[in-house]
């Protein structure tokens, strides 16, 4: 595709982000705004505006299959697509994969996934004397530091943590012991790196002319820190998320990561992105309903650039079997009115809802395939690499 086309497709707004010549760049907007669109059409906008080379930007996502498709676009568009694209978990393993040695990480270390890791946890649980109910509590303590990208417990302050640290410790020496990391530590020790070996970073920081991080409002702690570890003198950054649609708190994610940019980077510029492209007004209206009740979010009013569309249902159902069955009668008169069932999409809260509506479908004859959860996604991006 030809770069006026290119351009072409953005809005104003879109356009003032990705011509952005130089500095940080916050593209704070609402879903389907085009945020993930404005990093893409960037990336190859400075690649062939601004010959930045495709080595020399790094581009962090949330998922494997968002990265991927960010890299196909950009190159559908300038015919090569950045060397350094990935999610966070992939970028720091490629990087100790080269500078592990450093801190003591053997050339061939594995990582463990999260069965991996919950495997030897229960086991250094049991060595410990502990009981198996201790399981959950003890691994979000450690998630919960290693989130903010702390390996070493703080001195603790009552004896349930004193009993966590031990674990905790056990944990990283039976690891380092078997000459591997966990997801956590993945983030931890490229901070750690990059905190503790002023070459490796100064290096680092002057390889990459160009950061961006996509689905910043996901970030938790210590990816924040590694991004600004990793930023130039000219800090060139390009941030771009949502404050509404943070759906990593569990595991560390800190909205006020995105809210907090704009102190951290007083002269950031700041781009709002107020056109909505994917929904319809009346779903648009209802989603902004519902996060108006959120806390500590910037307010924004998004516009449906599609317009119109079918009222929203709300329907009150006695217990869950009812709501199924409701459920699956509309996805039932859908099919047989003609829609593809590829076009008909179920989505629940929590996994262990998903079982009766596949009871549901199964009854009725509809073909269906429930779709894995994040625990599924969150093996693969690093698996794959
Ligand atoms: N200027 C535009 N003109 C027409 N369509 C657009 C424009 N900008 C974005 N779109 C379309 O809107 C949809 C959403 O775009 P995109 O995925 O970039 O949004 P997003 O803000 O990243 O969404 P999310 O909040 O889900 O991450 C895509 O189908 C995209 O092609
Ligand atoms: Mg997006």
């Amino acid at each position: 595709m030809a770069m006026d086309d290119l351009l072409d497709n953005l809005n104003e707004d879109q356009l003032a982000a990705v011509t952005h010549e130089t500095g940080p760049l916050l593209v704070f907007a609402g879903a389907g705004s085009g945020k993930t669109r404005v990093i893409t059409c960037r990336i190859a906008w400075l690649m062939r505006e601004r010959h930045v080379p495709p080595d020399r930007f790094l581009a962090m996502t949330f998922t494997n299959k968002a990265s991927e498709e960010m890299k196909h676009r950009v190159q559908t568009y300038v015919g090569e697509g950045p060397h350094w694209m990935g999610t966070f978990h992939s970028v720091c393993l490629r990087l100790l994969r080269i500078y592990g040695a450093r801190l003591g990480l053997p050339g061939g270390f594995v990582v463990y996934d999260d069965g991996d890791s919950e495997v030897l946890l229960r086991r250094i649980l049991r060595e410990q004397g502990l009981g198996r109910e201790r399981f959950a509590g003890v691994a979000s303590w450690i998630d919960r530091l290693k989130n903010d990208g702390v390996l070493e417990p703080p001195e603790p302050e009552s004896r349930q943590d004193a009993e966590c640290a031990a674990v905790m410790k056990a944990y990283q020496e039976a690891l380092r012991a078997a000459g591997a990391v966990d997801f956590g530590d993945l983030l931890c020790l490229t901070a750690q790196l990059l905190r503790e070996h002023e070459d490796v970073r100064l290096e680092l920081a002057q390889r990459f002319d160009h950061i961006l991080v996509d689905e910043f409002q996901d970030t938790n702690l210590v990816q924040y820190e590694i991004v600004r570890l990793l930023l130039n003198p000219q800090r060139d950054i390009c941030v771009v998320g949502d404050d509404d649609q943070s759906i990593y708190s569990w595991r560390g994610a800190r909205v006020s990561n995105i809210l907090d940019f704009v102190k951290d980077f007083p002269d950031a510029t700041v781009v709002t992105l107020r056109n909505n492209y994917r929904s319809r007004t009346p779903i648009l209206r209802a989603a902004t309903q519902v996060v108006s009740r959120n806390i500590r979010r910037r307010e924004k009013t998004l516009l449906a650039v599609r317009g119109g569309g079918e009222p929203v249902l709300v329907h009150g159902a006695f217990d869950e079997v009812q709501e199924a069955a409701f459920v699956v009668r509309n996805v039932a008169r859908a099919l047989a009115d003609g829609t593809p069932p590829s076009r008909v999409a179920v989505f629940f809260r929590t996994n262990a809802q998903s079982r009766v509506f596949e009871d549901a479908m199964r009854n009725r004859g509809i073909p269906h395939r429930v779709v894995g959860a994040v625990r599924f996604y969150q093996r693969k991006e690093v698996k794959d690499v």
